[in-house]
């Protein structure tokens, strides 16, 4: 059975989180709002409690889990210090970007954490969310949370209680409700390098952002701007040539049900070239659906055309962006055309979840 719980995610109260507390304290699993997506936490160092949360979303064990806390003293407990110039840069992302949608790898404690989640790497991915909930949470249970996105494997991340619920309700202990996540992506993982942060995946936090405080930002192959929406023949060769850094970076994630493709080029063409497509599959007897900008979503005739957010203020189409991918599988679309933006901003996280909901299937016209 799930237990759950309705709190004001701006302001839990005092007693509110008592039960999902106690509920981590004794090794249970229970999901809870970020700033991000939401997270299925357990008590990261009991392996018993962490084997749950990968049974729960049918989750590959070869996929480690990221560390939540809510001080930064927790990270003597988690972590061995690391050395010169990348404790030093280390340090000034913590000061600028915790708490907040930043997720750092850092070298292991031995022992710290149980084996599962760092699924046998030397490394521990370590993050302090920007959410008064989750904040709470982990200080009252007292815990270091692993905690991936609330979803089973393969879905769309959750940006609210009832994607949970769908999902996980009867396979985990407890969710608690806290309305609507924030940014609606995941945070963005870094490992920091001397004086170069090298993004793993993008998120939360901009490329932009980091180069505020690192002197370098690099890529990851899979997590370049383009190694997603580049055209199908262009295809990130380097991303497939290694292995990602971060593992989660090989999953054909975020998948909507139906068959999704991205359509790139001038908004004329990219008007044209869906409107024929939606004609030819409604002929053929297929429910057709659109993921489009708020500018154009007008202009489409599809049984279901889905606004992702506006154009001119990306932040709400990183909000969108999930629950739409959920809405097309709700009603039984079976062919979608998405829209796409530039990489710029959030706009990079964005265009990679997608291209990752689409398989890589870019057209350009
Ligand atoms: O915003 C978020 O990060 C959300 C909320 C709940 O905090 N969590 C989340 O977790 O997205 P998850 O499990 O869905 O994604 C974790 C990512 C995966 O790509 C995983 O491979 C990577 O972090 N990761 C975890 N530990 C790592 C490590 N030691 N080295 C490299 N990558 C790691
Ligand atoms: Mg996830």
């Amino acid at each position: 059975k799930t237990l759950q719980w309705e709190v004001d995610g701006n302001h839990p109260r005092e007693n509110d989180l008592d039960e999902a507390a106690e509920l981590l304290r004794t090794g249970g699993t229970v999901a809870f709002p970020t700033e991000t997506v939401y997270g299925l936490g357990a008590d990261a160092r009991r392996t018993e409690a962490v084997e749950r949360i990968f049974e729960a979303k049918g989750r590959p064990s070869d996929n480690p889990l990221i560390v939540h806390i809510s001080d930064r003293a927790q990270l003597e407990e988690l972590t061995a210090p690391l050395e010169g110039s990348s404790a030093l840069l280390a340090a000034k992302l913590m000061d600028r970007f915790w708490p907040g949608p930043l997720t750092i790898v850092l070298p292991a404690k031995p022992g710290a954490v149980s084996p599962r989640v760092t699924a046998g790497l030397a490394t521990v991915a370590v993050r302090m969310p920007a959410h008064p909930v989750a904040l709470r949470l982990l200080a009252a249970s007292g815990c270091p949370l692993a905690a991936p996105s609330a979803n089973r494997s393969g879905r769309p991340s959750p940006t609210l209680a009832s994607h949970v619920r769908d999902d996980l309700s009867g396979l985990i202990d407890g969710i608690v409700d806290g309305g609507a996540a924030g940014v609606g992506l995941e945070s963005t993982v870094v490992e920091v390098d001397g004086d170069a942060v090298r993004i793993l995946r993008p998120g939360g936090v901009t490329a932009e952002a980091l180069r505020e405080v690192a002197a370098r930002v690099e890529y990851d192959a899979v997590a370049e701007p383009g190694a997603g929406i580049a055209a199908a023949a262009a295809a990130p060769a380097a991303a497939k040539a290694e292995a990602p850094r971060s593992p989660g970076m090989k999953y054909a994630h975020y998948a909507p049900q139906g068959e999704m493709r991205l359509v790139r080029g001038e908004q004329d063409a990219v008007e044209a070239y869906i409107a024929a497509k939606v004609r030819a599959a409604k002929e053929r007897g297929e429910r057709t659906g659109v993921l489009a900008f708020a500018e154009h979503a007008a202009r489409y005739e599809a049984d279901c055309v889905l606004v992702v957010g506006s154009l001119a203020q990306l932040d709400t189409a990183a909000q969108g962006l999930y629950h739409a991918l959920r809405e097309f599988d709700r009603q039984g679309v079976q062919r979608i055309w998405a829209e796409t933006c530039p990489e710029t901003g959030i706009g990079h996280a964005l265009m990679n979840r997608l291209s990752k909901a689409a398989g890589h299937n870019v057209i350009r016209v």
